[in-house]
């Protein structure tokens, strides 16, 4: 059999791995896919000072669309990231026929609805796990080995970056910049690193994860967005005081009311296996109505992890190259047509516990006050700690733990306690989940 012929967009920190898996293990990959693939066509900026590839065996360009215009490419990987110029690549790739593997979880999250209808009236396939989690085969095994189960819930530590300032913060007591220059040094950052620190990157992550486990459409404007930037050292130590670590968390559930959909800060038990995954590590939690509750872990970030999803994809893709449309995954793992138009909760109508920290003058009285208004909007508190003063202060820390509640009432009772004269500055909030 001939060998697939594959163009390649990008030859950066994730392109660069991608080429050097598949150059490094083509004979093994041969021998599960009874034919070659080789990379016929390259774009990326530099390219001629690129030591990878062989120039006398592979077409060079700095201009993209030479690729995706190549009638030789069968399968066009995308791996230059960001929106416009990436979309505009891949709706010409599907347009020329050609089969899609992208790692751009931005491009699936925003732009996916319109790809997926190319691609499907074009009778193409567009892959994208490399989009999530990394090297974890996430999609895979939500949409493909878990297709028996309704799914509950996913959970997952799914930015890499951030994981691994959190980790290094608690760890080393190192300060959040330093590490995040580290972790772009490192190839694990988003070109914009607020991507990965204010969240944005997991929900895009997420949404692509919600979709394929509810069958509901990619909608990266619902997710509820808080980044890790606001925690401080004391939270991550009062957290670890009551038994919890503080996670990044991408967390979709579907309740009777709708689909949660939230990315933020998250303290979970210590005992947890999730509560243990630290450095650029990534780990999804699945819980499906027959198997129960599984664990994908392995590295989220970095070359060579994500060229391993990125080449998974370009051999799936060639093994069902001439299938018919019945035969094929869904992209979405849903037939078309198929896809629910369940709500996604707006973050006030979803249902956590939660950690409260304030700075509180130091005089009786005021523990009860803040007690009291959570009496009053029938919050209950499962734990309370007061910190001694720093010596010459007249401040202390007030740090709560509630009892599941309704984030609206939760907004309006720290709307209360914060307009008291002995409380300063605003109430941190870290949402509890327990992912039993
Ligand atoms: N910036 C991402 C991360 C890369 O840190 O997880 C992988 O998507």
């Amino acid at each position: 059999m001939s060998a697939v012929k594959v163009g390649l967009l990008g030859l950066g920190t994730v392109g660069g791995g991608a080429a050097t898996v598949l150059l490094r293990n083509a004979q093994e990959i041969q021998r599960k896919l009874g034919r070659a693939i080789e990379i016929s066509h390259v774009a990326g900026l530099g390219i001629a000072d690129q030591t990878i590839l062989d120039a006398s065996k592979v077409r060079l360009t700095e201009d993209a669309f030479e690729v995706v215009n190549d009638p030789d490419v069968q399968i066009v990987v995308e791996l230059i990231g960001g929106y416009t110029l990436a979309k505009d690549l891949v709706m010409q790739a599907i347009e020329n026929g050609k089969h899609v593997v992208t790692a751009n979880k931005a491009l699936i999250a925003t732009h996916g609805p319109e790809i997926f209808k190319a691609a499907t009236a074009k009778g193409v396939n567009v892959a994208y796990e490399a989009a999530v989690a990394g090297g974890i085969p996430i999609i895979k095994a939500v949409r493909e080995g878990l297709a028996a189960n309704r799914i509950d819930w996913i959970a997952g530590i799914i930015n890499g970056t951030g994981n691994f300032i959190l980790t290094e913060m608690r760890d080393k007591g190192r300060d959040f910049d330093e590490v995040l220059k580290e972790a772009q040094a490192l190839g694990y950052a988003e070109a914009d690193p607020t991507f990965d620190v204010e969240g944005i990157d997991a929900a895009h992550k997420l949404t692509i994860l919600a979709s394929i486990a509810f069958g509901i459409e990619l909608q990266f404007d619902k997710c509820y967005t808080e980044g890790i930037s606001k925690i401080t050292t004391d939270d991550v130590n009062y957290a670890l005081e009551l038994g919890y670590a503080i996670k990044h968390l991408g967390i979709t559930r579907k309740t009777d009311a709708g689909i949660e959909l939230r990315v933020h800060p998250t303290l979970i038990p210590k005992k947890r296996l999730i509560a243990n995954v630290d450095g650029v590590m990534n780990a999804v939690l699945a819980h499906g109505d027959a198997v129960g509750p599984t664990l994908y872990y392995g590295a989220g970030a970095g070359a060579e992890p994500t060229a391993s999803a990125v080449v998974a994809d370009i051999i799936d893709t060639v093994r069902s190259i001439d299938a018919p449309v019945e035969q094929k995954v869904p992209m979405l793992g849903f037939q078309d047509g198929s896809l629910s138009n369940e709500p996604v909760l707006p973050i006030e109508d979803v249902h956590t516990a939660c950690y409260l920290r304030m700075t509180a003058l130091d005089k009786p009285g005021v523990l009860a006050e803040v007690s009291d208004v959570f009496a009053k909007h029938n919050i209950s508190l499962e734990a309370v700690i007061q910190k001694e003063p720093a010596p010459g202060s007249d401040k202390v820390h007030l740090v709560l733990l509630t009892q599941v509640v309704k984030e609206r009432d939760m907004n309006t009772a720290i709307a209360e306690v914060e307009g008291f004269a002995e409380i300063e500055g605003s109430v941190a909030r870290i949402r509890v989940e327990q992912l039993g």
